[in-house]
């Protein structure tokens, strides 16, 4: 069959990581983590002294800094000028500054190439997961996915992933990370009118992998 191109978009919390990953490892595609790149170029911005809040300070670096995603599913990697930055883009630091940079339209034009790059080198297909993919990204995947949960299930997951971080405190970097990530004007966090929403909720990974692996099958 040709190389399937799956798009899986949606807030933080509702488990596109995880969820995008065992698809790929399960079925052999590759599998492409578009917010790694974003918490790259942030932490770029934060270690050469951009201040992340002037837009054009951000804007002018954009360019700068060498940015590689490693797509097997089963080890991704992400390095920035050569140096593996896995580790520290996960920081509250880079966190909680990642939605300001990349709500600058010169960065996602730049990570938006990058992104098409890989998806059509990939030669037995891929899963990318983002905000856009299937709106802007690839309008074209054959298959678009939109992960919804509710504010506590997306909380508490979170919180569970950062070994008893504050639920509440959790929540609420949520909340604003997603509105930020919302209402930007360039290419905003949006399900696209095409894609499969599945609410995440009530569900085990289990069983958000079977539904996306069903869905997929079905288009191939
Ligand atoms: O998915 P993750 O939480 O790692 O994404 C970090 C941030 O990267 C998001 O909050 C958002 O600001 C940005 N992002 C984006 N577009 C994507 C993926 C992530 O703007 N396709």
């Amino acid at each position: 069959p040709a190389a399937v191109i799956v798009a899986i978009d949606g807030p933080s919390g509702t488990g596109k990581s995880s969820t995008s990953k065992a698809v790929a490892a399960k079925l052999g595609l590759s599998y492409l983590d578009t917010g790694a790149q974003y918490r790259a170029i942030t932490w770029w911005m934060l270690n050469n002294g951009i201040d992340v809040a002037d837009a054009a300070a951000v804007a002018n670096a954009s360019g700068k800094p060498s940015i590689e995603s490693g797509t097997d599913p089963s080890a991704p990697t992400i390095t920035v000028d050569g140096q593996d930055a896995s580790g520290p883009i996960r920081t509250q630091e880079v966190t909680s500054r990642v939605s300001a940079v990349s709500a600058v339209p010169e960065v996602r034009a730049r990570i938006t190439e990058l992104q098409r790059t890989i998806a059509a080198g990939a030669e037995n297909g891929i899963v990318v997961e983002g905000r856009d993919i299937g709106t802007t990204v690839l309008p074209g995947a054959d298959l678009k996915v939109f992960l919804t949960a509710s504010a506590g299930a997306r909380a508490a997951r979170r919180s569970g992933e950062l070994k008893g971080a504050d639920v509440a405190a959790t929540r609420e970097a949520l909340i604003k990370r997603d509105a930020a990530d919302s209402s930007r004007k360039t290419s905003p966090l949006a399900k696209a009118d095409d894609a499969v929403e599945v609410d995440t909720t009530e569900l085990t990974l289990h069983q958000v992998i079977e539904c996306v692996v069903t869905l997929i099958e079905g288009k191939q």
